[in-house]
């Protein structure tokens, strides 16, 4: 459920007409919606309330907006981390660093340092060599490092390939059947204690058949380690919970995927992590665009809006759908393609699709972009970087800033050889 909804026939968010902002804001522009964040990492937390020790951090690739991070982390969520900009970002928050988990599979050691100054709760190792490092930078710090080695299960998570993450192609972990020599290896080293293990195998799933089948080959492995007699007492289960982009395709819920996981994980004792993005933040978030154009087409309209493939990404890279709905519907309904300015076909947010009626001028949305929405923005083609705005309740402030072009321009320099 989100707070983005029609009052008297114009959408608003939470208690705020979505015309008010484009008219304060301009567009296009990102909206939050306060009540929905919170909403949905309460239900996320209560869908896991079956679960005696767990840690949530949310992997703030997904929105890392400081103002989201703000919201969840009064909600009690840590952070995913996978660069040192995350970090600052998740610290800038407010979140306790003992709550960060960092994760990624090409952490520089300027990274690993910086984590450990900063007393981060979790490195997810992802190969052998980055956890030798980890322990040398940590011992000659006199420090010692919680870490969990990230295993690769070998799984097909039935999602879009560019998202998958658990079969053995994929660059992410170590292989399974290697795991637990490299576990032994590494727990051997001073500077690092090895609590665990971790898994993600992939994002946007529809399907918990896959995630458990993962989860069960985490806990064989868990065994095997024990009986080694190593001492493991975390596992992340990272993160991957799918969100209805399409409002036909219903994906599994929180509490269906909290129910699979107390199943999955009986008796483990250990203390579960989890790293969702796009459960907490997908629905909490919409793109406000307004019309360009409505360009006569050769097979059907091309309805052009201020939005496009460098404010949100997916369409283009994922082939992915986001609704659209007019602010203002008049009822009337046509199928049309919606596009954006940008000077390539790709910049296509939607083909053949039955939608409101909308002439030049109006404002629309774009729906479920709060997750790898305005993270992913550019300014390619020489565009403005996307604002943010959150709303609460009959208020709402920007809380990311429209980069015009100047600025961009502005930090750019001529070399003296360029000069006059
Ligand atoms: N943990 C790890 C280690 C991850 O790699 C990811 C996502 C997550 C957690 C969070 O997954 P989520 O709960 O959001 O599914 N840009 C793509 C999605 C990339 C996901 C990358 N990893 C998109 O727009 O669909």
């Amino acid at each position: 459920m989100d707070h983005f909804a029609y009052k008297d026939g114009v959408l608003h968010a939470e208690d705020v007409p979505m015309a008010a902002i484009a008219e304060a804001v301009g567009t296009p522009v990102y909206i939050y919606s306060r009540a929905t964040l919170e909403r949905h990492a309460r239900v996320f937390r209560e869908a896991l309330a079956g679960l005696p020790r767990k840690h949530i951090a949310f992997a703030i690739k997904a929105n890392p907006n400081l103002s989201v991070l703000r919201v969840l982390a009064r909600e009690g969520y840590g952070a995913d981390i996978v660069s040192g900009g995350e970090m600052q970002r998740a610290l800038a928050a407010g979140m306790p660093a003992g709550d960060i988990v960092f994760s990624g599979v090409g952490k520089t050691r300027a990274e690993l340092s910086a984590a450990l100054e900063a007393g981060i709760g979790q490195f997810n190792i992802e190969l052998e060599e980055e956890g030798a490092v980890l322990a040398e930078i940590a011992a000659a710090m006199g420090k010692t490092a919680d870490a969990v080695l990230r295993v690769n299960p070998d799984v097909d998570a039935g999602t879009h390939a560019k998202i998958s993450t658990g079969m053995k192609e994929n660059k992410f972990g170590v292989a399974i059947d290697q795991a637990g020599g490299i576990f032994q290896r590494l727990c051997a080293l001073p500077g690092l204690n090895l609590r665990g293990i971790a898994t993600h195998i992939g994002s946007q799933l529809f399907d918990l058949a896959p995630l458990e089948a993962a989860y069960g080959k985490i806990g064989a492995l868990m065994g095997e380690l024990r009986a080694a007699g190593h001492t493991i007492d975390r596992i992340d289960l990272g993160g991957g919970l799918g969100v209805p982009y399409e409002r036909t395709k219903v994906p599994p819920t929180p509490a269906d995927y909290g129910a699979m996981v107390e199943r999955a994980t009986k008796g483990w004792d250990v203390t579960l992590y989890f790293e969702p993005g796009r459960v907490i933040v997908g629905n909490a978030g919409v793109l406000l665009t307004r019309v360009i154009w409505v360009k006569p087409g050769v097979i059907r309209p091309y309805v052009i809006v201020d939005a496009a493939m460098n404010d949100l990404a997916r369409p283009a890279m994922y082939d992915a759908f986001h609704d659209f709905e007019a602010v203002a519907p008049t009822g009337e309904r046509i199928v049309a393609n919606i596009a954006g300015p940008v000077c390539e076909s790709g910049d296509t947010f939607a083909m053949a699709r039955d939608i409101d009626v909308v002439k030049t001028g109006d404002l629309g949305i774009f729906r479920t972009a709060g997750a790898y929405g305005a993270t992913m923005a550019s300014t390619y083609n020489s565009r403005a970087l996307v604002p943010e705005v959150m709303v609460d309740g009959d208020q709402f402030a920007v809380v990311a800033d429209r980069i015009m072009p100047e600025a961009i321009i502005a930090a750019e320099r001529l070399p003296d050889f360029l000069k006059d």
